[in-house]
């Protein structure tokens, strides 16, 4: 599978109008959605440093909580309050990364990112857990279910801790599917994975 991209959230823990903290290797990411959309950028202000994700959504554009300056999808900052009638200059800008959505999950790119793997065309979102290990096996890790089958994403949230995601595909207990999330968690956290 391409490691040009990395899952970093179910989709439906994004909905609209939100905004979401995320650490991949150590780098903090904001996740936000507008108008439908999924953006991720560096959890920065491009003014004083302050966390994005502590902004908020409004008219599909990402408002810092400091002094209100505003950023639009393309991440440029197209308001700031202080200065109201001030045509801003286009290098002022959020540092955006390459994002796509696809298999239920939100994927971040490396700059020149080619295509993403391919997906289960229809899938349930389950959820994210955390685990205690530096890594697991190899992307979408599969579980047989009955009526289904689990595929377990994951991203390293710095050493010694990832963030696992799963969807399933087909139908399956999600209950019973969390359960087997956590086992998988357990293998991990004591080194008996398979
Ligand atoms: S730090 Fe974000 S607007 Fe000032």
């Amino acid at each position: 599978m391409s490691s040009d991209w990395t899952p970093i959230a179910l989709s439906r823990d994004v909905p609209d109008g939100v905004t979401r903290a995320v650490c991949l290797e150590g780098s903090e990411l904001v996740i936000w959605r507008g108008a439908g959309e999924a953006h991720v950028w560096e959890d920065r202000c491009p003014h004083r440093g302050m966390r994005l994700s502590l902004g908020f959504v409004r008219d599909g554009a990402l408002n810092c909580l400091y002094h209100g300056w505003q950023y639009g999808a393309s991440s440029s900052c197209v308001r700031i309050p202080a200065h109201p009638d001030l045509t801003v200059p286009p290098t002022i800008k959020a540092n955006a990364y390459p994002t796509c959505e696809a298999g239920g999950l939100i994927w971040v790119g490396k700059e020149g990112a080619g295509a993403l793997p391919a997906l289960p065309a229809t899938t349930t979102p389950v959820l994210s857990l955390a685990v205690a290990t530096d890594g697991i096996e190899a992307q979408g890790l599969m579980r047989d279910l009955d009526g289904g089958r689990l595929h377990v994403f994951w991203h390293r949230v710095r050493p010694g801790k990832v963030m696992l995601h799963g969807v399933i595909e087909g139908s399956a207990d999600v209950s019973r599917v969390a359960a087997l999330m956590r086992q998988i968690r357990t293998q991990y956290e004591e080194g008996v994975a398979a």
